[in-house]
């Protein structure tokens, strides 16, 4: 049976097309090195969640990275245009902006990934790249080969771990746990881990110590989760042979607390 052709859009540099149709030259570095940088940006029901914050992080991106500066207005009409585009309030998924070296400028409406109720975390090795500080870039290939070798060890997801032993992060979400003594910890931004908005939202609004973190530390953990812009709060159920609570109590309430701020926040004219 023939698949449904997808109702996903693109606009490439201001182009309105279905996704499938847009073309970015092979000769542009955004892919032939990873050369770029990207959001994604979770849309509810036709209204971005957290856009500020979105655009405001891409511009970091792009300057740190010496990409060609883009217009904020400019791209603010786009993104207006292609949600109206794609259904307006009867849309709900994601927004994907991809900025290249080459100065292309590529939206792109995608499905929200679906998701498990709670997650096995499995330990991998990985050195943070230092330059990229502060930069969300299109080389995600570390990231997405960390997924796949924790994957090949029996678990759902990896949590990336420093050779030397620093717990990071997921490669595409934010860790936090709750030591033996109910205090939620999330990792320290200054042990190069993405500025999630996400994380910076819940730091805003549960009481959260940002300390560095071990495997050993998480071994005593009473609970985890994981925190993304399509995760929202995702509890972790194991972390290597620990086998934690699905989901515990401060999970619930951050879980509680992150939904109603972005109810507040999407009411918010
Ligand atoms: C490495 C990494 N950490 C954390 C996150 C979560 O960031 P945000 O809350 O902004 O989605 C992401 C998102 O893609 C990521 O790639």
């Amino acid at each position: 049976m023939p698949s449904e052709p997808s109702s996903e859009l693109a606009c490439l540099d201001g182009r309105l097309t279905p996704a499938s149709e847009a073309m970015i030259p092979a000769t542009d570095e955004g892919f032939l090195r990873g050369d770029g940088a990207f959001e994604l940006i979770r849309v509810y029901n036709g209204k971005p969640f957290a856009l500020v914050d979105h655009l405001d992080r891409l511009e970091g991106s792009a300057s740190r990275l010496r990409l060609p500066a883009f217009e904020r207005t400019t791209l603010a009409g786009e993104i207006d245009s292609v949600l109206a585009e794609r259904g307006g309030p009867d849309f709900d998924g994601c927004l994907r902006i991809v900025m290249t070296r080459e100065g292309r400028r590529l939206l792109l409406t995608e499905q929200t990934p679906g998701r498990a109720g709670s997650i096995r975390l499995g330990a991998v090795t990985y050195a943070p790249t230092r330059v990229l500080d502060g930069i969300k870039s299109l080389s995600y290939g570390a990231n997405m080969l960390c997924s796949r070798l924790a994957r090949e060890r029996g678990f759902d997801e990896a949590l990336m771990v420093t050779p030397h032993g620093r717990v990071l992060e997921a490669p595409t979400s934010s860790l936090f746990w709750v030591d033996p003594t109910g205090t939620l910890c999330t990792p320290p931004l200054a042990d190069h881990i993405l500025a999630s908005i996400t994380r910076d939202r819940i730091l805003r609004l549960v009481e959260v110590e940002e300390r560095a973190c071990t495997l050993e530390d998480l071994a005593l953990a009473e609970e985890a989760f994981l925190a993304s812009t399509t995760r929202e709060v995702q509890p972790v159920s194991a972390i290597e042979e620990t086998a934690l609570p699905d989901p515990g109590p401060l999970t619930r309430s951050t879980t509680a607390a992150l939904r109603e701020q972005i109810t507040a926040e999407l009411a918010s004219p």
